[in-house]
């Protein structure tokens, strides 16, 4: 094996479906919120794999439960039940405050796919006609990429190409109560989607006016507030639930990302009420909740639902937020700090829009992986449980990657 960074890169460019761009490293190993590349250079991680690896890499109860189940049982099919999605299905609806069953997927756009489908099930229980099974998202939104999802996600960008995209659909402003009063008047919604901090977007929490007049609005119309917290769920706002912080009750709640904490697995979260919509045979997956995943899954959410942890997020959100503000103060970079708990996003100024991906790629340089949400926006969401000195080496980085670029 005398593969080296350069022909490894070769080989994803002559043999991946071009849609993505990786950056030019190649990742090996990682352990907490350090990862290595094949070239040994290590990074502090502030990107934790877009939000996923919220207990950092290699962690040992994660392993623990990935590999005791490894030799027992991988995959059984929904035709049959094994424990680990049980106990996992219990224990999310013990935590959730609000649901009553549980549907297991393997990513965020399933989970979505499958709360568009519970939605428009619900109305049709109802007996409302298909042209009053509106679905309400909002403009800067993020659902996912399979046709319904990606149609949900108000964004022109994601659909170009893809018509003609399902119908029933309707876009409004976030954090525009008025403009969702007026997009849900003539009592056709159904469901209205919302992520209670946009992530892709570009890192935007929802008002707490706005998330609670949305349920208000559900309420006298009838419709489901389902809550995407495929990004910001999982004790990533220092609540396990974001929906916890807002102190609201939603509907339907969908999860992925860090609730495999880097192994696939999705979630909806349902409440009794929406529930009944489903009946068997209305929806189904062949791996959703297999045993594999669910093991990891119920280790994960041990963890992440300790107290420790969520009070680390919130005192490492301040560190990191702190940090941002001081960084501003020397180098005058960003127009705007905000997120929640441990999602947070530093708006680039007017003058050096566009700019995220180049100040990444100078992180990189500097070791420090970071994302970005669009080109004005550094995207920083890191492990849940990373230490305060992980947080103050990967600042340093960041320190030194933006005193570079500042110089040109
Ligand atoms: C809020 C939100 N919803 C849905 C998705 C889609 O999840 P997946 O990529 O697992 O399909 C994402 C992914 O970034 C997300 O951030």
């Amino acid at each position: 094996m005398n593969d080296n960074t350069d022909s490894l890169y070769a080989l994803s460019e002559r043999y991946y479906l071009p849609v993505y761009r990786p950056r030019r490293i190649v990742l090996d190993r990682g352990q907490g919120a350090r990862v290595w590349d094949r070239d040994g250079r290590e990074y502090v991680d502030f990107g934790a794999g877009i939000a996923v690896n919220a207990l950092g890499h290699a962690h040992p109860a994660l392993i623990a439960a990935l590999t005791a189940q490894a030799g027992r049982l991988w995959h059984t099919s929904n035709v049959f039940i094994s424990e680990p999605p049980l106990r996992l299905a219990e224990a999310l609806v013990e935590a959730s405050r609000f649901a009553q069953r549980v549907f297991f997927c393997n990513s965020g756009a399933e989970a979505n796919e499958a709360a568009i489908k519970l939605a428009r099930k619900w109305a049709t229980a109802q007996g409302r006609a298909p042209e009053r099974r509106v679905i309400l998202s909002f403009r800067g939104s993020f659902h996912g990429r399979t046709l319904a999802a990606v149609t949900a996600t108000a964004q022109p960008k994601y659909h170009e190409g893809f018509e003609p995209l399902p119908p029933g659909f309707r876009y409004s402003d976030f954090n525009d109560l008025a403009a969702a009063e007026a997009a849900m008047a003539a009592g056709d919604v159904c469901a209205v989607l919302v992520e209670p901090v946009q992530g892709e977007g570009g890192v935007t929490p929802a008002s707490e006016e706005f998330v609670h007049g949305l349920r208000a609005l559900c309420d006298r119309h009838g419709a489901l507030l389902v809550l995407d917290e495929i990004q910001c769920g999982m004790g990533r706002t220092g609540h396990l639930f974001a929906c916890h912080g807002y102190g609201v009750t939603p509907d339907v709640v969908t999860l992925a990302k860090a609730l495999g904490s880097g192994f696939p697995i999705g979630a909806m979260l349902v409440g009794e009420q929406a529930a009944q919509a489903m009946q068997f045979g209305a929806h189904g997956t062949t791996f959703g909740g297999n045993p594999l995943a669910a093991a990891v899954a119920g280790a994960a959410l041990k963890e992440l639902s300790s107290a420790a942890l969520l009070a680390n997020v919130t005192r490492q959100a301040q560190v990191i937020r702190d940090a941002l503000a001081a960084l501003d103060a020397e180098f005058g970079l960003f127009a705007q700090i905000r997120g929640r708990g441990l999602m947070l996003g530093a708006q680039l100024r007017e003058a050096h829009a566009g700019k995220a991906g180049e100040i990444l790629d100078r992180c990189i340089e500097h070791g420090l992986l970071l994302l970005q949400a669009g080109p004005d926006v550094l995207r920083f969401v890191p492990a849940l449980n990373i230490s305060d000195a992980d947080v103050a080496e990967g600042l340093a980085r960041l320190r030194a990657a933006l005193l570079e670029f500042k110089r040109g």
